[in-house]
């Protein structure tokens, strides 16, 4: 990775940095468990890099990037009331949730997109406790890419203890927002639109933040078991991280617990827009350091370090780590389920000759022109305007296999509904996962399994945003 700004200074700042955000919570009524918020997305400046550079000019919820951390507890209502105070048109979508249509935040599909000065409120129950986020659904490579973004934690209903011992399952938890910014060397966020980035890989940036700052050392004490909450929030970088001498144990993926395990070589795969629940057993010697790395691509990098105090371990052994209690899914009967194949093409070095393009076809040359470069099932989207390209009937169990025809990695994701990832390349999943996004490699099949049991229109899409804004988007109408 080319960072302009150099390693030493990535690496030098303090702890001093570590910002709070206010908590904008307006009322908390017991009977109803009604949270509200306001969210106000605008300008600012914010020393994303740290005081040796000038501050950038972003995009931001409440003048935080991210923005405020919004917690609440499982069967709560959320009330969020959105005031629009950046320069153009914007929503909220509520990324995993499953929520009424209505409140799904896709501009012209679920909502009219609010205007500059106008407001819109969001109000809906959380049904799945979980790790989840938010962030708007219009022009997203620009306004995610600026900082708008936030975490939505569903806290379990009750305090998680072991059945054996009575303790705590953890004894400590973190969020980490993962992201990526494309800076020049004055830490000014570069031009969207980028044509290359729209027929590649997507929009990479060259300086990787946690929590919308330089990555500050994760300071632990021996013997801490930490529940750590990674949401990458990045428009295109994929992560996969290896903490060094550690094996984290992963509890949940996009929110939805999962039958604890480490993962395959002991590294933590995150795709755009995924989140990952870890237990991670803090098992060095007090006094200790240990680096966190980020290998997903060719030149590994240095993400972060886990700085030991000098106290005494808590413990030297941790005892095996308890599941979390499940959320309340529909399971999928995959032997009455309904098929279908999903193909994704096109992009650099793709092939594709052409696609439909509000139902005429284009050849790939004309779509170019018109920013379109990626395919679903050979039609290219245009605009968030979209006629479903399938209709399912309410509680029936679908197989959606997804074919990746193209040479880069796509996060596939599907809106109001959490499916099951049950094979891939053909051969069932060891987990059985239930996500929301899933990665789909380079030339590779992925069987989802999902019951349909949210009416409404749904996204079904890239979370790259420039491969989504050049065609690689889709509705799904559960009727
Ligand atoms: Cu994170 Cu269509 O969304
Ligand atoms: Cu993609």
């Amino acid at each position: 990775m080319h960072l302009p700004i150099s390693r030493r200074k990535f690496l030098s700042l303090g702890a001093g940095l570590v910002t709070t955000v206010a908590l904008p919570r307006i009322s908390y009524s017991d009977e109803k468990h009604i949270s509200e918020y306001e969210l106000v997305a605008a300008p600012t400046e914010s020393p994303i890099v740290g005081e040796d550079y000038p501050e950038t000019a972003v995009l931001s919820y409440n003048s935080s990037v991210p923005g405020p951390e919004i917690r609440l507890k499982q069967g709560d209502r959320l009330r969020v009331t959105l005031l629009n105070r950046i320069d153009q048109e914007t929503t909220v979508h509520w990324h995993g949730i499953r929520l009424p249509n209505a409140m799904d935040g896709v501009p012209y599909l679920t909502q009219a997109p609010v205007a500059p000065g106008e407001t819109f409120t969001y109000e809906f129950d959380l049904p799945d406790a979980g790790t989840f986020w938010y962030h708007p659904h219009v022009n997203s490579s620009e306004q995610v890419g600026r900082g708008l973004y936030g975490a939505l934690i569903v806290e379990e209903p009750e305090v998680l203890q072991r059945s054996d011992s009575l303790e705590p399952i953890y004894q400590r938890e973190l969020t980490w927002i993962l992201d990526d910014w494309r800076f020049d060397q004055t830490a000014t966020i570069q031009p969207f639109g980028v044509g290359h980035d729209a027929s590649h890989g997507g929009r990479i940036g060259n300086v990787v933040t946690i929590n919308g700052r330089l990555p500050q050392p994760l300071r632990v004490r021996s013997g801490e078991r930490l529940r750590l909450r990674l949401i990458n929030a990045a428009n295109a970088r994929h992560f996969a991280l290896v903490f060094e001498g550690h094996s984290p144990h992963i509890i949940a993926i996009d929110g939805q617990p999962t039958v604890p395990h480490s993962p395959d070589d002991d590294t933590v795969v995150l795709a755009p827009a995924m989140r990952t629940d870890l237990l991670l057993d803090m098992s060095a010697e007090p006094g200790s350091k240990t680096r966190i790395i980020d290998s997903f691509y060719r030149d590994p990098y240095l993400l972060n370090e886990i700085v030991y105090s000098s106290e005494t371990a808590l413990r030297t052994s941790f005892p095996d780590p308890v599941a979390l209690p499940g959320n309340p899914l529909s399971e999928p009967d995959l032997a009455n389920a309904h098929r279908y194949d999903i193909l994704f093409a096109g992009g650099a070095m793709g092939g594709m000759r052409g696609a439909l393009v509000n139902g005429r076809w284009k050849d790939i040359r004309s779509m170019v022109n018109s920013g379109l470069v990626w395919a679903i099932n050979g039609v290219a989207a245009s605009s968030h305007e979209l006629k479903p390209s399938l209709t399912l009937q309410r509680d029936k169990t679908y197989i959606f296999s997804l074919q990746n025809d193209t040479v880069f990695p796509h996060p596939i994701h599907l809106h109001g509904h959490h499916f099951r990832v049950i094979r891939r390349n053909k051969k069932p999943t060891k987990h059985r996962e239930w996500q929301d996004t899933v990665l789909v490699q380079a030339r590779e099949q992925v069987d989802i399994a999902f019951v349909a049991d949210n009416p409404g229109d749904w996204m079904f899409h890239c979370h790259i945003p420039e491969h989504m804004e050049a065609g690689m988007m889709s509705v799904v109408r559960v009727v």
